[in-house]
């Protein structure tokens, strides 16, 4: 996938590209460092303290196909990631996981949104054909950005969390 430039909602435009595993560690490790405690809640379910780096090295495999993530740059300064999103698929299971995450500031100016609809068109184009996303009940925000996808989607409940399903 090309670098694409994307425009929000307050005119800002926010260049995206898909994740360099290795390369953008440390940027995604300041991002973190930066998120509210809400927004960690909301993202991990917990109070996470410990930057989940385990998990991003399954993306610097060669597997293009069951895993992708998008990263989107400050425009005030390219160095520093704002946004991230991904889905990962393990082996051949039928449906792959959707998370997202915005940085605080840059929350609610649609940049979710868009990335969630790139990350969409890329995991088509892979031949992947149901997402999930896991989501906390309150969670409003989430809950409004898949709605806005549009994407035929069914609810089920795992342990008092939400699962998304969407059909691609
Ligand atoms: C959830 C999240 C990824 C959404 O990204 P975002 O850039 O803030 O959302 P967008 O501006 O693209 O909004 C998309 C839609 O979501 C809904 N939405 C966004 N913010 C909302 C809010 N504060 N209250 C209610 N709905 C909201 C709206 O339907 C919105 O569409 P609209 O603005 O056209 O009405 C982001 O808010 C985030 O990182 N939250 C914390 C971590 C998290 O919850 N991750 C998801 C775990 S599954």
């Amino acid at each position: 996938m090309e670098e694409r430039t994307l425009t929000l909602k307050d005119g800002s435009r926010v260049r995206v590209r898909p994740l360099r595993p290795r390369e953008d560690a440390p940027a995604l490790e300041r991002m973190f460092g930066r998120l509210s405690d809400r927004t960690r809640y909301l993202r991990y379910f917990g109070p996470k303290k410990e930057f989940p780096r385990q998990k991003l090295r399954r993306f610097a495999g060669p597997d293009g196909r069951n895993r992708l993530g998008l990263v989107a740059l400050d425009p005030g300064d390219p160095r520093e990631i704002i946004a991230f999103v991904c889905y990962d698929r393990e082996g051949e299971e039928e449906a792959a996981e959707y998370a997202a995450v915005v940085e605080d500031r840059w929350q609610g100016k649609g940049l979710g949104l868009q990335m969630t609809r790139l990350l969409v068109e890329e995991a088509r184009a892979r031949g992947i054909r149901h997402l999930y996303a896991l989501v906390l009940p309150e969670n409003r925000p989430m809950l409004g950005l898949l709605g806005k996808l549009e994407l035929p989607d069914e609810l089920g409940w795992e342990g008092g969390v939400g699962r998304v399903s969407m059909r691609l």
